[in-house]
């Protein structure tokens, strides 16, 4: 914070805005209409998306003075690991949209200021490269892993042992995009990222999703004679070492048939609270649901034993009138009662939001298109600004309202206007 402001008083401009506003703009101007359409977009008439920004502002901050404020306390504890700011980077697939390796340069942007990133089962990258750049950042650097749970439990099963692997502090589950929503700024432009192998990174290094993939192809080769074994042994060969590069453009039957693959099998619509409880003898790691949005829903993710949740709708991109994040937020923390750990993400964008979401009863905030924003301005610098910018904005909003610790914080701090 202290720096932002010396910077302005030797004339210099930050890096990226430093108000949300004027941050979306830059970064439409950085975007292909393509990429602006997926990051931005959202879903329906953008009801929601609107709403998460409008319910914030219902709530009003009631500062307090004359409380000694010159020393203040962010950090917090999540899963054994305390982190400087309670304040993540959101799982964002198909980042490559708006930068070349878009994880591995958020990756760097998270490690740098030491907080979690959340790995994305749809990124650009396969998580070992993120990881190997962030700990060469900062060794141990914090690393979460998001799942879509697939409907072949043995690509679950390799995804998890993946993230294990890499030291993932925990596991997301996202359970609000079993089906992708209605995007009418993805539909209308009639180009879906993961057409041209965007955000399937994950998936193309995976051995058992190779397996999937010359499954199929040999089927089709017994079926399509034209389809030549040698390419189908090429198409693994190349997976294996290069997904990244090797999925940029091409048009060949083989990469559809990854893309082919990826769509009918990332995900499963028929996910019930019974299959959560297989999920738990399937790994070590903490689990965490996202997009829990009712009490009762967040009742029974206690009940089911697992260790935190995230208050989310997607940013607004699954249903269209959903209920805002903050409002859903302030019905969840009372029903967990402090059980497990509760984050928000969605229309979370200023220092201000995330000490509204932590007076609500969040124990910390996941941050989305803002890095994204950040990242198409300025690479893994603007990415780090902005949420640097965010954390410096929350220890003012703490001292200037008259509170010295994050922990500290409750509804009292809050009004319903
Ligand atoms: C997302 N989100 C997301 N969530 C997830 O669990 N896995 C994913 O792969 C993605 N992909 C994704 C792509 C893009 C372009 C966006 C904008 C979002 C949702 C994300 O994790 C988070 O919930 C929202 O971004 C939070 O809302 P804000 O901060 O973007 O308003």
């Amino acid at each position: 914070q202290n720096d932002i402001y010396t910077a302005g008083v030797h004339r210099r401009k930050p890096r990226v805005p430093t108000d949300f506003a004027e941050l979306e703009r830059r970064a439409r101007r950085a975007m292909s209409a393509r990429a602006w359409a997926y990051i931005a977009g959202g879903a329906g008439e953008g009801r929601t998306m609107t709403g998460n920004r409008a319910a914030l502002d219902r709530w009003a901050i009631v500062p307090r003075v004359l409380r000694d404020v010159s020393r203040r306390n962010l950090e917090v504890e999540l899963f054994g690991r305390r982190i400087p700011a309670p304040v993540l980077f959101a799982p964002v697939g198909a980042g490559s949209l708006a930068a070349p390796e878009a994880d591995r340069l958020i990756g760097h942007a998270a490690a740098e200021l030491g907080l979690p990133y959340i790995f994305s089962n749809q990124a650009s990258v396969p998580m070992e490269t993120v990881a190997a750049e962030m700990d060469a950042v900062r060794p141990g650097a914090p690393r979460w892993f998001q799942l879509y749970w697939s409907t072949d439990d043995d690509l679950v099963d390799s995804l998890l042992s993946r993230a294990e692997a890499v030291d993932a502090d925990a596991v997301v589950v996202t359970l609000d995009t079993t089906m992708l929503g209605w995007r009418p700024q993805d539909l209308n432009i009639g180009s879906l990222p993961f057409a041209r192998g965007e955000g399937i990174a994950q998936y193309t290094s995976d051995r058992r999703f190779v397996e999937i993939v010359a499954e199929r192809l040999r089927t089709a080769v017994g079926e399509r004679p034209e389809i030549s074994l040698g390419a189908v042994a090429t198409l693994i060969s190349i997976t294996r070492n290069a997904p990244g590069r090797f999925w940029k453009n091409l048009t060949s039957p083989q990469p559809r048939a990854a893309v082919q693959t990826f769509l009918d099998i990332y995900s499963r619509p028929s996910l019930s609270w019974d299959d959560l409880a297989g999920l738990r003898d399937r790994t070590r790691l903490p689990i965490v649901l996202k997009g829990v949005l009712h009490p009762d829903d967040a009742r029974r993710a206690v009940d089911a034993g697992v260790d935190g949740i995230i208050v989310s709708n997607h940013g607004g991109r699954q249903v269209d009138g959903a209920i805002s994040t903050i409002d859903a937020l302030a019905d969840i923390a009372p029903v967990v009662d402090g059980r497990i750990k509760i984050l928000i993400d969605s229309g979370i964008y200023t220092g201000s939001d995330v000490f509204k979401a932590l007076a609500l009863g969040a124990d910390a905030a996941c941050i989305g298109r803002p890095h994204m924003y950040g990242l198409a301005i300025a690479g893994a610098e603007g990415a780090r600004d902005v949420v640097a910018d965010i954390i410096a904005e929350l220890d003012l909003t703490l001292g200037l309202s008259g509170h010295t610790d994050v922990a500290d914080l409750d509804r009292d701090a809050l009004r319903r206007i």
